[in-house]
């Protein structure tokens, strides 16, 4: 009788201990996929801000923006970023969202081949944008968003949710990349991780101060203005500010 009660207790702790491995595996491999997931669309927007000047020129040609020549430069935009080989494609995740920006840069071909618009709008933040519309509209529970405190916020389409206020609350002073197993997307449990933006002098070009803005280049300052090439206010943010960050959430029954 006791000797069955002590198999009993140890296939009981034996179980116990395999499902926590199990658990742990899972974990590692969901902040595995998380994090290929950031550093493939931190590179996306390097990419697409350094090619700023090709987004906007006239010029007939910008194929290196589309197919699979743009996945290519993503590629290498990835490499010399992180000093590291680009990641596998060993998870849909990862699959989908390559497919996703080769779609929205392709859906916007018409935009940057027109000569009449000076700047296109084509910025990291409306690239996310456009990725996320894209991935909801497949039902693919992986959302990529582009947020900043709610008071500092330029498109109340990039409001920051209960997380992300919370999140951007927690790590404002010292900016450093948050991780979450046990958040929600939709009601949904999902992984989520927020990155902050280091604020760089490219930034000031638009978020900056009128001094910044290249609208005022060579201008008497009399002449110049506080509103950026995009049209929207200057926030006569500095270096030292806090520049937002991207936020993305992956569904976890999208992970298995
Ligand atoms: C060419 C101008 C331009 C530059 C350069 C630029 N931004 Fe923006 N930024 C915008 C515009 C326009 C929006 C609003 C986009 C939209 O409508 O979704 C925006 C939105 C954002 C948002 C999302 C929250 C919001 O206000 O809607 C963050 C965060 C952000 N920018 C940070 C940065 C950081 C950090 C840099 C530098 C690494 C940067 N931006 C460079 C124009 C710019």
């Amino acid at each position: 009788m006791k000797a069955s009660y002590q198999n009993k207790l140890c296939v009981i702790l034996i179980s116990y201990f395999f499902m926590c491995f199990q658990v742990n595996a899972d974990n590692t491999r969901m902040k595995e996929v998380i994090n290929d997931i950031t550093k493939i669309y931190m590179s996306s927007m390097t990419y697409i801000f350094i090619n700023q000047p090709l987004i906007n020129q006239q010029t007939n040609d910008k194929q290196e923006l589309f197919g699979q020549r743009f996945l290519e430069n993503v590629k290498q935009t990835y490499q010399v970023k992180y000093s590291e080989d680009f990641p596998k494609e060993d998870h849909f995740a990862k699959t989908m969202l390559l497919q996703t920006m080769v779609e929205v840069m392709d859906d916007n071909k018409e935009l940057l081949y027109d000569d009449e618009i000076g700047f296109k709008g084509i910025i990291p933040a409306t690239f996310a944008f456009q990725i996320s519309a894209k991935l909801e509209t497949k039902g693919i529970g992986l959302k990529f968003k582009f947020t900043q405190i709610a008071s500092s916020i330029r498109n109340k389409l990039n409001k920051p949710d209960l997380w992300e206020s919370s999140v951007m609350q927690k790590i404002i002073k010292s900016p450093k990349i948050y991780y979450d197993e046990n958040a929600l997307l939709n009601g949904k449990p999902a992984i989520r991780q927020f990155t902050p933006l280091p604020m760089v002098p490219l930034c000031l070009a638009c978020h900056g101060s009128p001094a910044d803005n290249p609208l005022n280049a060579n201008k008497e300052k009399s002449q110049w203005t506080n509103i950026d090439i995009s049209g929207f206010k200057m926030e006569n943010w500095t270096l030292d500010d806090f520049g937002g960050g991207v936020s993305i959430s992956i569904e976890k029954s999208f992970l298995e």
